[in-house]
This record gives C-alpha cells, structure tokens and sequence, in this order.
C-alpha cells in the first residue's frame, strides 16, 4: 500500500525521487517479516483491559496445576495455530453443526489436542471485565508463555495485538503441520516456510520435553519401518523394547508415552535424550542424525541440567512463532467466544 502511493506521487518526478523510490521497494521488501513481528506490541493492552495477563495466568495456573499436561497442551496448541492460516485462533474454532469441519476435527488435533477449557475460561473472565477487547489469538500465546513458565520456569514477554480469524479449514492442516515422519530436511523446509529458521525449529522442538505422545505417532518405528528394518535402528534397544511393551502389535491406540523422561518438566534434558537415541517420535530423532541440526542438538544437550543456553532460544523462537501471519488492525475480529466466529 505504503508502496502505491509513493509510486504515485514519484510518477512525474526526478531520477532523486526514482532512487529513492527503489531504496524504499528494497527496505520495504527486506523488512517484511519485521515488519510484521513490529505490528505486534508488549503491554497492547495496557489501556483498554489492563487485568488481561493476570486473568490468563490465573486460569491456566488453575488447569495447569490439576493436570500438568494441560500446560504441554495449550503449548501445541499455539505451535498449532500459528502454523495454519497464522496465529488467529483457527485452531480454536469448532465447526457449525451441519457445517464443514475445522482445523480442530483434523485427526492431528481430534482427540490428542487439549487445554481448550482454560482458554475459554479465560476468554469468559475477560468478556465480563473488558467485552470486544481481547482475541483468542492473543489469549492463546500468553497462555502458551504462561504454561512455559510453570512447567520450565521460562519467562518472556508476549508482543500482543492479533485478532482472530474467522476461516478455519480441516483441509489446511496436511499441507502446513508437519507430521512426525518427517526428516530433518523436510522439517526445516516446513519451518522455513513460515519464516523460521532450522535453528528455531531445534529450539522450539525442545517443546517435546513435555507431554505425551500416543503409539498410534511412533509404532511404525518399533514395527514396520521400512523395507529393511522392521525397528527404526536409530531406536536405542532398551528403549525400543520398553516402548513395544506399551505398545503391543496394532495395540497400544489409547496409550500415552511421555515424550522425554520427565514429561511435566521443561526443559533441555529432551537434547541429552536424543544424543541416547531416545527420541519418541521420528522427527525427534532425525534432528540428532542431520548435519543441519545435529550441532544444535548437542550444544543444548551440554547447556547444563538447566537447558540455560536453550531456554533462551527456546523463548526467543516462541516470540517468533508468535508472530506468524498474524492478523492486526482492523483485520478479522475480536470474537465474543473462542469457539465460535460472531
Ligand atoms: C517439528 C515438528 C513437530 C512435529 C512433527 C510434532 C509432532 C507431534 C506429535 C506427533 C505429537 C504427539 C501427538 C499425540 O500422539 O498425542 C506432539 C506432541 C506435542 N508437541 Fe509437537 N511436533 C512438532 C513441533 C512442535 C512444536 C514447535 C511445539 C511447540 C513449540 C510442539 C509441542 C508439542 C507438545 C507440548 C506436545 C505434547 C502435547 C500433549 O501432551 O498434549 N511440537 N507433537
Ligand atoms: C531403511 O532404513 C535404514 C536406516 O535409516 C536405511 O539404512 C535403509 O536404507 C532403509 N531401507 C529402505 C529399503 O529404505
């Protein structure tokens, strides 16, 4: 837009005003994505529902204190916004009875995907104090920070101000959520698509420090591998064996699998146990095996029993993250409940 109207105004004009013209189209390209992260604001809230972060913090210090897996979910839930059709609360969204199916009825998020009680507990804490102010988006990524603090002691600020979108598609998750089986390459090129960084990816996949993960994501690695393998032989043999007892042969549908040995912990210990060959899910184990992310790895793996080194990164990323085609301005809508578009 900024871009029109100077082509505009330049259309009788000078060589001056043409170099100008062409620094400002190469500043205006480059600077793109911070452009779009700028957008966003520390404090958005200051004025028109100054309470909004302690509300959040509140409902999800509740939830996550009665079920610490509710912290690992609403974490993937963010991850999982964000990646569809930017942060804007898709995820989120239920389809209309009779109508198409959302985001939330892709079997990538239908059942495993939880946390979503705490989000609109807050969401209706917040309508009653300041109405039509708060998105579900931004409710979200706080939430997400606040679940990070509690389960990893990982503190940060949460540039706000996205709004929420009214579009939520089944239909764009296979080609925007990357799915376990993917190798380190093809991971990198999913994050890169939104503008991360395989550095970024590595730190944010220490993300799978906590919760869990169900056979049906990682049984093809204990049997039926590939061609010649039955077992994933980059499986660590004590662990595979334990990870085939919990999940017997075409069994196991319902069972949960820690993702790391201490699955309400945050924190880098997911690094030292992919160096063992005891990553649950492939796309865990195949960061240690690539050169592109293999150095990373072992630095966070060193970084010390706190993950000091990786925490950082850590919520650097999730800053990023956050900022992923976000809607702002007067774009989309502040919706009167997370579920539902008005
Ligand atoms: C790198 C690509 C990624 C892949 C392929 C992936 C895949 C998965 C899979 C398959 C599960 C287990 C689902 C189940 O069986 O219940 C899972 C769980 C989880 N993922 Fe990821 N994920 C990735 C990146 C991320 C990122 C970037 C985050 C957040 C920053 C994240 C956070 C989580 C969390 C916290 C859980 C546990 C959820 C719970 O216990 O409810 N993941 N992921
Ligand atoms: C099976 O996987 C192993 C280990 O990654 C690999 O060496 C082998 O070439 C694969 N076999 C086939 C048929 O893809």
């Amino acid at each position: 837009m900024a871009r029109r109207q100077y082509s505009s105004s330049s259309s009788s004009t000078s060589p001056f005003s043409l170099v100008v013209f062409i620094m400002f189209s190469i500043l205006a390209s480059t600077q793109q994505p911070a452009a779009a992260a700028a957008s966003l604001k520390v404090g958005f809230y200051k004025s028109s529902c100054p309470s909004v972060e302690a509300v959040v913090r509140r409902a999800v210090t509740r939830a996550v204190s009665r079920d610490p897996g509710l912290g690992a979910g609403i974490i993937r839930m963010h991850f999982h916004d964000c990646f569809v059709r930017g942060c804007d609360g898709s995820v989120l969204l239920k389809s209309e009875p009779g109508g198409k199916k959302t985001e939330r009825d892709h079997p990538a998020n239908n059942p495993t995907l939880r946390g979503f009680e705490p989000i609109d507990e807050a969401k209706s804490n917040l309508e009653s104090i300041c109405p039509n102010t708060v998105s579900c988006a931004d409710i979200l990524a706080f939430a997400a920070r606040d679940s990070s603090f509690h389960l990893g002691r990982i503190t940060y600020a949460v540039p706000a101000g996205r709004r929420d979108g009214r579009i939520s598609l089944f239909d764009d998750i296979p080609a925007n959520l990357p799915p376990p089986s993917f190798t380190a390459a093809q991971l990198a090129a999913s994050f890169a698509r939104k503008g991360l960084t395989a550095d970024d990816m590595v730190a944010l996949s220490g993300a799978h420090s906590i919760g869990v993960a169900h056979c049906s994501s990682f049984s093809a690695r204990l049997y039926s591998f590939n061609a010649t393998h039955a077992q994933d032989p980059l499986l660590d043999g004590a662990y595979a064996a334990e990870l085939k007892r919990r999940c017997p042969v075409g069994g196991g549908g319902d069972v949960a699998v820690g993702l790391d040995a201490t699955p309400d912990r945050l924190d880098g210990n997911y690094y030292g146990e992919l160096r063992k060959g005891r990553g649950l899910l492939s796309s865990d184990q195949t960061l240690m095996e690539s050169a592109l992310t293999k150095k990373r790895v072992v630095g966070f793996a060193s970084g010390g029993k706190g993950g000091g080194a990786w925490a950082g990164k850590f919520a650097k990323a999730m800053v990023k993250m956050g900022a992923i085609e976000v809607l702002t301005g007067s774009r989309g809508e502040i919706r009167k409940r997370c579920d539902f578009v008005n």
